[in-house]
């Protein structure tokens, strides 16, 4: 079995992964990144859409920002439509910041075009079966075209999502795990169509949750609660644009446009965390270690807030020999991160039914609807979490 020998192996080229190699290339930090899937699929992906204003000043100052800037729509506020009508937050009035609708797999493929460009090792089609001592030399096994191969390093990042395999290589009397699974699912459509709005729509309604955002000013993208056994053939094109309608409709007569439905899929509602999110020198970051409900879009953020606390920690240990970042490292995360799952949490409660609710339940999320849209305390709060709490200290390095 040929070994390599790097400073960091990193299992997962997605956002988490991606922009960690890059940021410790940005240092002189060598890392060699294994992927599962091949080029096209992780450029394919269709998932997230929401960036924090610190994610875009990450990407930016990081040099992989310019196609963002010019291709991602700047978003200065979010609306919240119930009981038929529409109530704008807006967040360069309640907090003076915006956000940026650009898609995940575009972050992916700008890191993925920075890394090629420099030539560092990205391997696709490259598994990681194991992983080994990481309390000592760690040491990653992969299969790449069939050969076994290892990988010998000083620290090895978990970036692997949910389904990877570095949380389970830990012992599970080690590992806290904190979860809450929701009685419900999105179906997700992206549609070629112009947005209905300048906006992302989020709308409760009695039969249910649903969301227009967008990837594009000709590509929308349309989400509807529904049950997470939900069969997608009982869900023929226009179905899904009439339950689309049904509950966005308000009393001044929107209009939402169907098309062509480019893509669909039904995404499960998970919150999750496991604690700690590092075990000798293995460190879990992103979806590997924590999943939010979609709902407060936060799930790709919190990865990228990972990766800027492991790269300052690793750059104490290599630059000043400084091992203390890397011990505080999974409590600055998660206080991060349960910010994070207090406000999805939140946002999903909010806008969402749950099985058998009653006539009062349907009234308690009028009222706190209309609550947190009629008071500026309120929509100050849903608008500092929106755009991304602050990071404890300033700067990316
Ligand atoms: P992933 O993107 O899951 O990447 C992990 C990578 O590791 C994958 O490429 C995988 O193939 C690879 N891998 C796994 N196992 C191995 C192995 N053994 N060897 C090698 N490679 C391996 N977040 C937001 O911030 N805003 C939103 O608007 C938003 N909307 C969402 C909508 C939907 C429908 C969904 C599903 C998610 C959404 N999210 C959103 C969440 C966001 O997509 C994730 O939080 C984000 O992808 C996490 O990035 P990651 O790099 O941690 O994990
Ligand atoms: C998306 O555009 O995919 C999106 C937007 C906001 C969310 C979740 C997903 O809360």
């Amino acid at each position: 079995m040929a070994t390599i020998r790097t400073q960091v192996g990193i299992i997962g080229a997605g956002p988490a992964g991606l922009t960690l190699a890059h940021l410790l290339h940005l240092q002189g930090i060598e890392s060699v990144v294994l992927e599962s899937h091949t080029r096209e699929y992780v450029e394919n992906r269709v998932r997230a859409g929401v960036l924090e204003q610190g994610t875009v000043d990450i990407l930016r100052e990081a040099g992989v920002g310019d196609r963002m800037q010019r291709e991602g729509l700047t978003h200065h506020g979010v609306e919240l439509r119930f009981g038929g009508k529409g109530h704008r937050i807006d967040f360069q009035d309640l907090v003076g910041k915006s956000i940026t609708v650009y898609a995940q797999q575009e972050v992916v493929k700008d890191l993925i075009t920075a890394r090629l460009s420099y030539g560092s090792p990205l391997l696709f089609e490259a598994e990681a079966m194991g992983i080994k001592d990481f309390d000592s030399q760690p040491r990653i096994q992969y299969q790449h075209a069939g050969i076994r191969h290892e990988i010998a390093c000083d620290f090895i990042a978990g970036c692997d999502g949910f389904h990877g395999i570095c949380r389970p290589a830990v012992p599970a009397e080690m590992l806290q795990i904190h979860e809450r699974t929701y009685p419900f699912a999105w179906l997700g459509i992206l549609a070629k169509v112009a947005p209905a709005s300048e906006e992302l729509i989020y709308t409760y309604h009695e039969r249910g949750f649903a969301l227009m955002s967008m990837r594009s000013p000709e590509v929308s993208r349309l989400y509807l609660q529904c049950s997470p056994e939900e069969d997608l053939e009982k869900w023929p094109d226009e179905r899904i644009w009439e339950e689309l309608r049904t509950r966005m409709a308000t009393d001044d007569g929107f209009v939402l446009k169907d098309g062509p439905i480019l893509q669909r899929g039904i995404a499960p509602m998970r919150s999750f965390v496991a604690e700690p999110m590092q075990f000798g020198k293995l460190f879990l970051l992103g979806d590997a270690a924590h999943i939010v409900p979609p709902t407060g879009a936060k799930g790709l953020n919190l990865a990228v807030a990972d990766v800027r606390v492991l790269t300052r920690g690793l750059v104490e240990v290599y630059k000043h020999g400084n091992r203390e970042a890397l011990r505080g490292y999974t409590e600055r995360c998660l206080r991060r991160v349960w910010r994070g799952q207090r406000f999805s949490s939140w946002m999903t409660s909010m806008l969402h039914r749950f099985p058998n609710e009653d006539g009062f339940s349907h009234h308690i999320h009028l009222a706190e609807l209309d609550y947190v849209t009629s008071s500026r305390a309120a929509s100050m709060a849903l608008a500092e979490n929106y755009v991304g709490l602050p990071f404890d200290t300033p700067g990316l390095f």
